[in-house]
């Protein structure tokens, strides 16, 4: 993909599956990834597999809904590698439950690992990536955020509210050369989806109900992040993808 090679790029919940699958191809790339993650092992590991492939990797264990602390790893992160020009906005939480079930503890939850991150980390790198011209925002959103599913009420809301921050976002950081858009991941084959539909029987309804036939893994994700992250998309902005084997067309 043209225009990644030397780039810095950091990817929240860089231990997780499709945080994981994100920076291994954004390293096999050619860029220097900052793989940030609450699950500092998980982090470590994704780095081990990028340096184990040739490529340059760093970890750190941050919680992203931390302003402060966001900002002091974005801050150590510049003093080791340099700024950072792809942002990836990938960590995410939910569990199921009816809305008329759940607590605001959960909802804040929610919130602040869904949005709250992901507006951290953007108000941290972008005055950086104005200075300097260029740079690339992907924002996690999901199919949630077009569609709705029932269960997942707070979290479609942080997912839709991604996506809709994101288009503002868009339209300010467009003159200065930086792109941002969402990747809507439909039902992935991850720990997180066992989570959230816990019944092996039910996952495979969902996978059969798919036009595909199947549900998606995080390395279906991988080459529209790679994409979003590269030169190639430089005029693709404010926009929100499905990849999701067909499910969602609409929205
Ligand atoms: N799996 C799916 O079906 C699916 C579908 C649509 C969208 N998504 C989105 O894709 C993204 C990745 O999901 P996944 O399935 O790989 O989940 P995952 O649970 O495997 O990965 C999420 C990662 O985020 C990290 N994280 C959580 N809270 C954090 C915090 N406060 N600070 C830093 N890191 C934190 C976790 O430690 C974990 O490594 C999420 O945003 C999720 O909402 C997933």
């Amino acid at each position: 993909m043209r225009g990644l090679t030397g780039k810095n790029a950091i990817v929240t919940g860089g231990g997780g599956a499709i945080g994981r699958a994100i920076s291994l191809r954004l390293g096999d790339e050619g860029c220097g990834v900052g793989v940030f993650d609450i699950d500092g092992e998980a982090a470590a590991e994704t780095a081990h597999r990028i340096e184990a492939s040739g490529g340059e990797a760093s970890a750190q264990t941050v919680d992203v809904t931390d302003y402060a602390a966001a900002k002091t790893a974005l801050e150590r992160f510049r003093d080791d590698a340099g700024a950072c020009d792809v942002l990836v906005n990938n960590a995410g939480w939910d569990r199921y439950g009816e809305f008329v079930d759940t607590e605001p503890a959960h909802w804040d939850r929610v919130i602040a690992i869904n949005l709250t991150s992901a507006l951290n980390m953007s108000h941290a790198v972008a005055p950086v990536m104005k200075e300097r011209g260029w740079g690339r925002v992907i924002n996690m959103a999901s199919d949630a955020g077009r569609a709705g599913p029932p269960g997942h009420a707070v979290y479609s809301a942080c997912k839709g509210a991604l996506i809709a921050f994101g288009k503002s976002l868009a339209k300010e950081l467009a003159p200065n050369g930086i792109t941002v858009n969402a990747i809507c991941p439909g039902p992935n084959d991850t720990p997180l989806l066992e989570e959230l539909i816990p019944d092996a029987g039910d996952r495979e309804a969902l996978a059969q109900s798919n036009p595909m036939g199947r549900l998606g893994v995080p390395e279906d994700i991988v080459g529209l992040a790679a994409f979003l992250a590269s030169e190639e998309s430089a005029y693709v902005t404010g926009q929100a993808i499905s990849v999701s084997g067909g499910r969602t067309t609409h929205g």
